[in-house]
């Protein structure tokens, strides 16, 4: 039998790392979810020392999610240990993922410490990390960079000690597939009480070497990949969960085992994703990219009408692609709205939820006909769905725009319980609404991104804005979604607002490592 494959996914932590792509607490929540769903074996659910948001954001997906286990980081020390022990605590099954330096350059540069002491410090937080939890995992940060005698004398004393999982980490995306495969068959076959723990991997991207890393190692023992939807992660990302997967379950006559994760929910993890962080996913992506399953040349049209297998190795509906299916209508009800957001594994917490997304919905269908499964995801992956969440609001906008004038836009929005109205003019039309809010509702955010997509094809598709804010310091990601472009601006800038306007608190993801 094909021994089980652990997907451990870090979207939450690496992948909240990547500059721009912090999530509130709520949106973590959303995509945890999403996560189970998936059926990943572990989400990496942040840093709980990093700050108190993270903590609250830990224990809340701590509590929430029951069918994968929960993890929290934590340097090795004390007071990140004990943070992420307590934030771990409500989980149905928890781990708690402590690592420490030992690469020469980061030992000696960077923690400034003797390889003694950092042996000390490994030994006694995975001891410590054991008094919270019977699933502990360690790291040896930059392994792919560390000495390999001083390697397997750490690894042999922390699984003494109690961790059940030693993770082999990448961490500049240095190595090259047959050397980290190397690596990790060295590792295991030297390091006497081996058989004591789950051997992981977790490859950063930098080379574009991380899936390649990461497969490599499965053919030399590894039973745990650490991933992110997208490869979203540090720097250039961390190997792709959608690549992981559909890789060992397409070339299962290749790989010695198989993963539980239920495929047909990786292209709505991907979109969800995608949507929250504001970083699109290109076309030609593996797997999730718009053209991951499209045939352009005759021949290969030709070929895969008369037999699928002649050009396509994967089925696109095995991983949720759905051909664009015609969704809904204005004339279908609350009842099918529902049944289609169930179909689509989206869960809205609350029927309030699902009653403001369903206003939404009739608004679209009107301006629309036709609602597609993508434009349900835009509507619902806009964040602030209940009113008492929306601080500021978008009423209505005018805009005028005339070849040789300069635009002009007059805006009104509510801003609690109040009505503002602002005309400004601009160098463009976005850029004059921009201005008018910003008259009503000075922020003096640094506008840092500013990306529009559309959801469907066509004319009358839907336009996706992201719009990410910079405010001391923080930054936040603001979607909106619109027929009308302009107004999916308006939507998307003043959902990055309600952001910074501070109901929910944001995070500030920071690691040491
Ligand atoms: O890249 C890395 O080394 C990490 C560790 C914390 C596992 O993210
Ligand atoms: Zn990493």
């Amino acid at each position: 039998m094909a021994d089980h494959l652990i997907i451990f996914d870090t979207t939450l932590r690496d992948g909240e790392q990547s500059p721009g792509a912090s999530m509130t607490k709520d949106e973590k929540m959303r995509i945890a979810k999403q996560l189970e769903r998936l059926r990943v074996d572990v989400i990496e659910a942040g840093f709980p020392a990093s700050s108190n948001g993270d903590w609250e954001a830990v224990h809340a997906i701590a509590g929430a999610i029951k069918d994968s286990t929960v993890c929290g980081l934590a340097r090795a020390n004390e007071k990140d240990i004990e943070r992420c022990g307590e934030a771990i605590r409500p989980a149905k099954s928890g781990r708690v993922h402590t690592f420490i330096a030992t690469s020469p350059i980061h030992m000696q540069m960077k923690l400034r410490m003797t390889p003694d002491a950092v042996f000390d410090q490994a030994v006694k937080s995975v001891r410590l990390a054991r008094a919270y939890t019977d699933d502990v995992e360690f790291s040896p940060e930059d392994a792919g960079r560390s000495e390999p005698d001083f390697l397997c004398r750490l690894l042999e004393a922390v699984i003494a000690a109690g961790a059940t999982t030693v993770n082999i980490p990448d961490t500049v995306g240095y190595t090259v597939p047959w050397q980290f495969g190397a690596l990790i068959a060295s590792l295991r076959e030297r390091v006497p009480n081996s058989d004591k723990a789950i051997w992981s991997v977790h490859c950063h991207n930098d080379l574009g070497l991380a899936v390649a890393n990461s497969l490599a190692s499965v053919m030399h023992g590894a039973r745990q990949v650490e991933c992110t939807i997208n490869g979203l992660g540090e720097r250039a990302g961390n190997a792709s969960l959608e690549e992981i997967v559909m890789a060992v379950k397409t070339r299962k006559d290749v790989f010695p085992c198989t993963t539980r994760i239920d495929t047909t929910q990786i292209l709505a993890a991907s979109k969800l994703v995608s949507g929250i962080t504001g970083f699109p996913v290109q076309p030609n992506k593996a797997i999730v990219g718009a053209n991951a399953f499209a045939h352009e040349s005759g021949i290969h049209q030709d070929g895969v009408l008369k037999h699928r297998e002649t050009y396509e190795i994967m089925r696109a509906e095995d991983v949720g692609w759905n051909a664009n299916k015609l969704s809904l209508g204005k004339l279908s009800g609350r009842n099918a709205f529902k049944t289609k957001l169930a179909e689509l594994g989206i869960d809205l917490g609350s029927d309030e939820a699902v009653n403001h997304a369903f206003v939404k919905f009739k608004e679209l269908a009107d301006k629309k006909g036709q609602v597609f499964d993508e434009d349900l995801q835009a509507l619902v992956s806009d964040e602030t769905l209940t009113p008492e969440q929306e601080h500021f609001r978008l009423i209505s906008l005018k805009v005028v725009s005339e070849t040789g004038a300069t635009p002009n836009a007059r805006v009104a929005m509510a801003a609690g319980d109040a009505q503002l109205h602002a005309e400004t003019s601009g160098d463009g039309p976005v850029d004059a609404v921009f201005k008018a809010i910003e008259r009503m509702a000075p922020s003096n955010a640094k506008l840092l991104l500013f990306s529009v997509n559309a959801i469907t094809t066509g004319t009358d598709a839907q336009g996706e804005v992201t719009v990410r804010l910079e405010r001391g310091g923080r930054i936040v990601n603001g979607n909106g979604a619109d027929t009308d472009i302009i107004v999916a601006s308006a939507k998307a800038y003043l959902n990055a607002l309600n952001k910074l306007h501070g109901k929910q608190e944001r995070l500030n993801p920071q690691l040491a490592a």
